[in-house]
C-alpha cells in the first residue's frame, strides 16, 4: 500500500481534556475475531470492531480466501465461517499495509493452508523482522520464503504437512506466540509455547471461547492440531493502547477528569496503568467487569503531578505499544524516568527509542536513547515541528504533548493514525485539545 498524501498535525499549546468518552476497539482483538470468526464452523457476530487501516487489512485478506463477511457497520461484523479447510487461495498477494500483527499471525495460519500465498506489506512493514516468525514456522515444516534480511514480502508454500514443536520464545512477543499457535491448529501432535516473560494472551482466551481445547501452565501454551472452532459472539473492549493517549493527557493537564468507557484492562496489557500510578498518577478502575471472556472497566484520570521513575522491566512487556506515550508523561514529570529492557521498541512501526528521543529533544526535553530503553529528564517542553516516522502511536503521543507546551506542535507524517485510531482528531477535540489535520501534498 503506498500512501501517496502526508498529514499534517498542528496542535496548539495548552488546554485540557474533559468528558466521558470511547475510544475505539480493542486492534489485537480486532484482528484475532478476523482470523478465528473465519476457520470456524458457523456465523460469528462481532460488536466494537476496530474499523482501522490494520484491522480492515485483516478483514480484507479472509474476504480475499472467500470468507463472506458483512460490515463492519458501526463496529459489527458477521463472518461466516468456512470451518478450518474452507480458505480459498487468493487471486493476488494479500497486502497487509503496516499491520504487523497481520503479517505475523497469518503466516502461521497460511503455512498450514493447501495453497501458495503471498504476504506484502508497506515499507515500514517490509522491514521489520520476520525470522522471528519464518523460524519456528520452519522447524514445524513450512516453507517461507523471504527478502534478503528475513523481511517480507514472505511467500508461504502450501500443501506442506506440519508437525507440532515445543518452542521457546526467544524474545517476549504475542505475535511469535500466537503465530506458532495458530499453526499448531494445523500440525500433527502437539504445539507448545513457551513465553520468557508474560504477553498479551488474547489468542489464547480466544480459542477457548471457540470452543477449541487448549492447555496454559504459567508461561507455557500447549494446543493439539486437528480440530475445529465454534462460531461465537465477540464483543471487542475499547483498545487501552487508544485509550493510553488520554490517560496520559489527562495526568499532564491540569484541571483534566477524563473517564475512559469499557476498556480492555487484561492484565497482560494493564502495564500503562501500573507504570502511570508508579509515577504519581491519579487512576481509578471503575466497574470492572467480564466481556467475552476479557475484563473490561472504565477508567476514571485526573491531573496529577508526576515524578520520574525507573520503570520495573516486568512491566514492559505489559505496556510495549504505550512507552511512546509513557515517554511524554516522563517529559512532564519531576525528575529523571529510565526505562531498560525494551530493546524490541526498536523493531516496532518505527524505531520507537531513536524516533521519540528526537522528537524530545526537538522540543526542548533531555531525552538520551540507549540501546535497550531511554532516560528522559522532565523539564518544560517548548513548540517545534517532530517528524512521527508515519508511525501512528509516535503522531498521537506528541499530539498530547502540546498540552503542556509552550507553542504549536506539528507533527509530520500522521496518515497512519488511521491504522488503530480512526477518528482520533475528531475525538480529542471534542475532549478539549486544539488540533487542525491538514493534508500537505
Ligand atoms: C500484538 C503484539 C505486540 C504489539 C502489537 C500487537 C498482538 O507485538 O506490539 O501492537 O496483537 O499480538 P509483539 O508481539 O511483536 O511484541
Amino acid at each position: 500500500m503506498s500512501k501517496q498524501s502526508n498529514v499534517i498535525f498542528k496542535v496548539s499549546p495548552g488546554g485540557r481534556l474533559n468528558g466521558r468518552l470511547r475510544v475505539p476497539g480493542d486492534k489485537s482483538i480486532s484482528h484475532r475475531s478476523i482470523m478465528l470468526g473465519s476457520l470456524a464452523e458457523g456465523v460469528t457476530e462481532v460488536t466494537g470492531f476496530l474499523e482501522g487501516e490494520d484491522s480492515l487489512a485483516t478483514l480484507n485478506a479472509f474476504r480475499a480466501m472467500g470468507v463472506e463477511i458483512e460490515g463492519p457497520e458501526a463496529g459489527r461484523v458477521v463472518i461466516h465461517g468456512v470451518g478450518m479447510q474452507g480458505l480459498k487461495p487468493p487471486s493476488a498477494p494479500l497486502d497487509l499495509g503496516n499491520s504487523g500483527t497481520s503479517m505475523r499471525l497469518l503466516s502461521g495460519l497460511m503455512a498450514g493452508q493447501g495453497f501458495d500465498v503471498t504476504l506484502v506489506g508497506d515499507s515500514s512493514l517490509s522491514g521489520r523482522p520476520m525470522q522471528r516468525v519464518t523460524d519456528p514456522l520452519g522447524q514445524m515444516g513450512a516453507q517461507i520464503d523471504t527478502d534478503e534480511g528475513g523481511t517480507a514480502p514472505l511467500s508461504i508454500h502450501g500443501g506442506r504437512q506440519l508437525t507440532g514443536i515445543d518452542y521457546k520464545l526467544p524474545m517476549a512477543s504475542a505475535q511469535v506466540k500466537s503465530s506458532v499457535l495458530l499453526a499448531g491448529l494445523y500440525a500433527q501432535g502437539e504445539t507448545c509455547t513457551t513465553e520468557p516473560a508474560p504477553t498479551r494472551d488474547h489468542t489464547e482466551r480466544m480459542l477457548e471461547g471457540f470452543g477449541y481445547a487448549i492447555r496454559r501452565d504459567g508461561p507455557r501454551t500447549c494446543l493439539s492440531g486437528g480440530g475445529s472452532l465454534r462460531a461465537c459472539s465477540i464483543d471487542v473492549p475499547a483498545d487501552i493502547s487508544s485509550a493510553t493517549f488520554f490517560m496520559v493527557g489527562a495526568c499532564i493537564a491540569e484541571g483534566s477528569d477524563v473517564t475512559l468507557e469499557h476498556v480492555g484492562i487484561n492484565p497482560t496489557r494493564d502495564g500503562v496503568i501500573n507504570i502511570l500510578r508508579l509515577m504519581g498518577a491519579d487512576i481509578e478502575v471503575l466497574n470492572p467487569r467480564t466481556v467475552g471472556g476479557e475484563p473490561v472497566a472504565d477508567i476514571r484520570v485526573r491531573a496529577s503531578r508526576l515524578k520520574g521513575i525507573h520503570i520495573p522491566e516486568e512491566q514492559v512487556p505489559l505496556a510495549i505499544d504505550e512507552f511512546p506515550a509513557l515517554f511524554v508523561a516522563a517529559a512532564c514529570a519531576e525528575g529523571e524516568t529510565v526505562l531498560t529492557g525494551a530493546e524490541e521498541l526498536r523493531v516496532k512501526e518505527s524505531d520507537r527509542i531513536q524516533v521519540m528521543a528526537d522528537g524530545l529533544v526537538t522540543l526542548g526535553i533531555d531525552a538520551q536513547a540507549t540501546p535497550d530503553g531511554i532516560v528522559i529528564q522532565g523539564g518544560s517542553l517548548r513548540g517545534g515541528r517532530v517528524d512521527s516516522h508515519g508511525d501512528h502511536r509516535i503522531a498521537m503521543s506528541f499530539a498530547m504533548a502540546a498540552l503542556r507546551a509552550s507553542g504549536e506542535i506539528e507533527i509530520d507524517d500522521c496518515d497512519n493514525v488511521n491504522t488503530s485510531f480512526p477518528g482520533f482528531v475528531e475525538l480529542v477535540s471534542g475532549a478539549g485539545l486544539s488540533i487542525r489535520s491538514e493534508e500537505a501534498a
